[in-house]
């Protein structure tokens, strides 16, 4: 299933064609949506969430994670973890609104430190949300290295017992989930960010170290990038940025895809170079 990036409600809630717009591309594929939005104001997110669940979507996600300084500083995303009562409300709120439907929330471990979490998780017993995405790093530990971090994955199932809960950070590869399942096999799920923008295959090799089948070929990193410049509907003569900070995350800056990407400069370019090594890769 998609889980959408945030859609940050500040000033008011949004018409249904915005939303409708702004669902568009991953309700056309198909798979069920999991919808996201981050703001402080219970009331808007709840009245938001209804919109949402009306458009079609699985689940609306509450952001109570986001580390960005931006973020943090309007009181939104992981700041709203120094207040789990304000958590527990909005869960409540969305409820109502949303005609009793899927609705998650995503947090970390705390804000300061890994001990908030007792207080968090008591918000979260209350207000029993559908599942908990949960960053096993504090707001304050942003993307940092933490020793031993996934054990808090422990405490965590112990505090939320009865709830979905899946596991985030740090999982790149299969041999990952075998290791954080080895560590806190209560996990009823893992969800991968930053690997899968290196490795657009990943979450197929995970459903297939899971015991699912593998499709042969289907995330082709090349045939990623092709198929995200070709649908960002871009003009040809617009700024390749996009794609470039992709061809990055997956190639790393000295690869010779990301230089070549960057001399494209701009999005026709990048589809011409992409459609031929596409096609010398098919070749060979
Ligand atoms: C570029 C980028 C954008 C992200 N945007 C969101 C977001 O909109 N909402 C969210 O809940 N998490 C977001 N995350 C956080 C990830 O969902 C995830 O919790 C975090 O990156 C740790 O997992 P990872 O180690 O697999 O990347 C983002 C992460 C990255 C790298």
């Amino acid at each position: 299933m998609w889980h959408t990036p945030f859609l940050r409600i500040s000033t008011g809630v949004p018409r249904m064609s915005r939303l409708r717009n702004w669902l568009a591309d991953y309700q056309a594929t198909g798979l069920p949506v999991i919808a996201q939005v981050m703001g402080t104001d219970g009331g808007r997110l709840a009245a938001t969430g209804g919109r949402l669940h009306q458009l079609g979507v699985s689940c609306v996600d509450v952001n109570c994670a986001c580390p960005s300084p931006t973020v943090v500083r309007n009181q939104s995303g992981g700041a709203r973890l120094k207040h789990p009562e304000w958590i527990c409300d909005t869960i409540h709120r969305l409820r109502e609104s949303c005609g009793n439907k899927g609705v998650s929330v995503k947090i970390r471990i705390g804000f300061e430190s890994a001990s908030e979490f007792p207080r968090i998780a008591e918000a979260l017993r209350k207000c029993r949300p559908d599942i908990v995405f949960l960053h096993f790093r504090t707001v304050q530990e942003m993307y940092g290295p933490v020793p031993g971090g996934w054990q808090r994955f422990r405490m965590a199932r112990e505090l939320l017992e009865g709830l979905t809960l899946v596991g985030c950070g740090d999982v790149c590869s299969v041999e990952d989930v075998s290791r954080l399942a080895s560590i806190c096999p209560g996990l009823d799920g893992v969800s991968v960010a930053r690997g899968l923008l290196r490795d657009p295959l990943l979450l197929r090799r995970i459903e297939h170290g899971c015991g699912g089948e593998l499709v042969e070929g289907a995330g082709d990193a090349l045939e990623f990038l092709l198929e995200i410049a070709r649908e960002s509907g871009r003009p040809a003569g617009a700024d390749n940025g996009f794609v470039l900070k992709l061809a990055r995350a997956m190639f790393g800056g000295e690869h010779e895809h990301f230089l070549r990407i960057a001399d494209a400069r701009n999005v026709g370019n990048t589809i011409s170079y992409l459609e031929g090594q596409v096609r010398k890769q098919a070749q060979e």
